[in-house]
């Protein structure tokens, strides 16, 4: 017991290790003992199962003192995608840097929904708006290589890391710096799908949780929320073809606005789909 909660110094075992960080995250909030794992994984450089299996094997003093620092920065928040570098999104193993949002599984779902659309073989124009490192758009290209994929996204930084994924994964996409649709001609596409920022300003969770660690442009929705959404939704009839579709991830408590601007903007045949977790979580609307 001592042993969990003395900071580790000098060399260690695998188990040892474990026990200590465990105890260390503990206190928060979700997966302390994978996030252990993980992080341990990347600090030596192995993969997860192997040390599962070998609680015994020796860490040397610097691999502790490393692993040491890495659960230091978790247990004050930080992200373990930040801390690797790295996170996988539709099976697709990506980097993500701090100007990125750490892609989240729920958005899985608008992917899926996308691709319930999009003939295997079919040459339609698809967007991502809002692209973060690229998770959606090539989450679609890897799984609709004959589509034309484009994204959009403001954040330099960010397109950068998206430009580097795509290389990485051999997946070719049209990466655009852009204020949402601006850079974008008329009636250019046959699907939009978007995660835009969607947490209102005022929401704690933005300070005090996870969040204050990812980037404020990708969180924060305006005043109530919405303020993307809307700006998207109004101009997706001028660049959305005649027939094409709309694609929104929102907030749980968000679908009654996004259908009334989505109603408003023209789309029709509104639906609405649930996460994992039960909650609406996707809008879906097409234009006549
Ligand atoms: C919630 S994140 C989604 C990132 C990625 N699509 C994902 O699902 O992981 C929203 C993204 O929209 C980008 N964004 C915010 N405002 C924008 C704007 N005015 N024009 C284009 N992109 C914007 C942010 O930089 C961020 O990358």
């Amino acid at each position: 017991m001592e042993q969990s909660l003395t900071p580790v110094a000098g060399a260690s075992s695998v188990g040892a290790l474990l026990d200590w960080a465990r105890v260390r995250l503990a206190s928060r909030r979700g997966s302390s003992g994978l996030d252990a794992e993980v992080l341990l994984g990347f600090a030596l450089d192995r993969p997860r199962s192997s040390l599962i299996g070998f609680p015994e094997r020796g860490v040397s003093a610097a691999e502790t003192a490393r692993y040491r620092r890495l659960i230091e920065r978790r247990e004050a928040g930080v992200p373990v995608a930040y801390l690797t570098g790295r996170r996988e999104f539709y099976s697709l193993p990506l980097t993500v840097s701090s100007a990125t949002l750490v892609p989240r599984p729920e958005t899985e779902l608008l992917v899926d929904k996308v691709l319930e659309r999009l003939p295997t073989d079919g040459r339609s124009v698809v967007l991502d708006a809002g692209s973060g490192c690229g998770a959606v758009a090539l989450a679609i290209k890897h799984r609709r290589p004959h589509c034309r994929m484009v994204a959009v996204e403001c954040s330099a930084p960010a397109l950068r890391v998206a430009v580097s994924n795509g290389v990485r994964l051999g997946l070719q996409v049209e990466w655009i710096r852009s204020h949402w649709f601006d850079a974008l001609a008329n009636a250019c596409c046959d699907i939009i799908a978007a995660n835009p920022p969607y947490v209102a300003t005022g929401d704690e969770a933005l300070v005090t949780g996870d969040l204050r660690h990812e980037p404020r442009l990708a969180l924060d929705g305006g005043v109530d929320g919405l303020m993307s959404l809307r700006t998207i939704i109004a101009g997706t009839p001028r660049v959305l073809a005649s027939g094409g579709t709309l694609l929104l991830e929102h907030g749980c408590d968000q679908t009654l606005p996004v259908r009334n601007l989505m109603d408003r903007a023209g789309l029709q045949g509104l639906e609405t789909y649930l996460d994992l977790a039960g909650h609406d979580r996707v809008t879906v609307g097409r234009l006549p």
